[in-house]
């Protein structure tokens, strides 16, 4: 496919830093960088690469040794191992004033580069090689469960972003774009989605490319990346729906706590306990369940200080919310004389005052933030 035939254009002069996270890919190296080369000599002269190898122990630092490139730097990395975390080592280390990640695969088609860096200069905050625009193409021919695996990816990341092809992990940004300060979260294997997000990239373009099939090696996409995507998808929602996601979190906390309430009264009633004492310890073994799920899911990101001072708090707030929920009950019914002949009305809105007041107290006073 002759897409990326441009090479009578004019060269462009940007710094380029290419990343290529590596794991066992010695064999693909040759046939990559012999085409990166004919990109550079053409088109970008400004560019250089930064080979981020996990170790791989396939010969890959040989390879790179008998290729001699000056413009590349091999980084054998052998801590903190992963795709995600070797890009934003990368995103350290390079020089470039436009960073671009790719696969060393081969399936990222290197002619491609010159595209997604004029992309940049002409004003985007991100360029994307897509494979569903028109003029790409994919040859990867992915058996039904793949596809529909990706599709599924695909419409997941819906929520955070528009483009076509939010899975892809061959993107270009300019390096200003990481000085929001946001930090860039290395778990999860969709670096190129984080960077979109996090960055808060607004003029996004999306480049058309051919995704070839992997030429040698294998891949590493696995089950656990694909659970790892999920809890991925769940950090940027807390992040870009602050309040909306925690809150409805918080929801879901108080709905599986309704159950765990409801329960304990029952087993209690069962074996005898006096119903006043039932409905008590069901309250507060639910208020405790509440607290530990909340601390675990709905407020991961805030602090882990002394859980005993923190559920007395969380109780305290709770108990203030029931308060709340009462009050507000039997005003409604007071002021509303539908409610009154329908308290339900009054109550459901008595419950739902109760969970908002309950979830900012809990956000802003149980789980607030200390200023260091
Ligand atoms: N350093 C390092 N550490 N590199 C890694 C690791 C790791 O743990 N795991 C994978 N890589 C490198 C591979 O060597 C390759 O260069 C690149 O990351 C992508 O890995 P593949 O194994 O080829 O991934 P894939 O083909 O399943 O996924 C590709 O398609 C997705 C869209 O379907 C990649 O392009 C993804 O980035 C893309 O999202
Ligand atoms: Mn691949």
């Amino acid at each position: 496919m002759d897409c990326y035939n441009d090479t009578e254009k004019d060269p462009i002069s940007a710094r380029v830093t290419v990343i290529i996270p590596t794991y066992r890919e010695a064999e693909n190296l040759p046939e990559l960088f012999s085409r990166l080369a004919a990109v550079r000599k053409s088109r970008l002269p400004g560019l250089d690469v930064l080979v981020m190898d996990d170790d791989s122990g396939d010969g890959t630092p040989d390879v790179m040794a008998a290729l001699h490139i000056p413009w590349a730097r091999l980084v054998t990395r052998r801590e903190n191992r992963g795709l995600s975390p070797a890009v934003i080592d990368g995103f350290k280390l390079a020089t470039g004033d436009i960073l671009a990640v790719m696969d060393a695969d081969l399936s990222h088609p290197p002619e491609a580069l010159p595209d997604l860096v004029e992309a940049i200069l002409r004003g985007a905050d991100f360029a994307i090689g897509s494979r569903y625009v028109p003029g790409a193409g994919t040859a990867e021919n992915w058996g039904w469960f793949r596809r529909l695996n990706s599709r599924i990816a695909t419409l997941l990341a819906r929520p955070f972003t528009s483009v076509s092809d939010p899975m892809s992990g061959f993107f270009a940004f300019p390096r200003r774009i990481l000085e929001t300060g946001t930090p860039l979260n290395p778990i999860g294997y969709k670096i190129g989605l984080e960077v979109l997000v996090k960055c808060r990239c607004r003029q996004v373009v999306e480049i058309p490319i051919f995704f070839d099939q992997r030429h040698r090696g294998q891949s590493k996409l696995s089950f656990r990346e694909q659970w790892r995507y999920l809890l991925h998808l769940r950090r940027l929602a807390m992040f870009k729906y602050d309040h909306l996601a925690h809150f409805a979190h918080f929801g879901l906390v108080g709905f599986l706590g309704t159950g765990v309430n409801l329960a304990v009264l029952t087993i209690l009633d069962w074996v005898g306990i006096p119903i006043r004492l039932s409905v008590a310890l069901a309250i507060l073994t639910a208020m405790i369940f509440n607290y530990f799920l909340n601390r675990w899911i709905t407020f991961t990101d805030g602090p882990k200080g002394s859980i005993p001072r923190q559920l007395a708090a969380f109780i305290a707030a709770c108990s203030f919310g029931a308060v709340v929920n009462y009050a507000v009950t039997l005003s409604v019914i007071a002021v509303w004389p539908l409610a009154s002949r329908f308290p339900q009305i009054a109550s459901v809105i008595g419950i739902l005052s109760g969970l908002v007041f309950n979830y900012l107290s809990s956000r802003f006073w149980v789980f607030r933030h200390r200023k260091a």
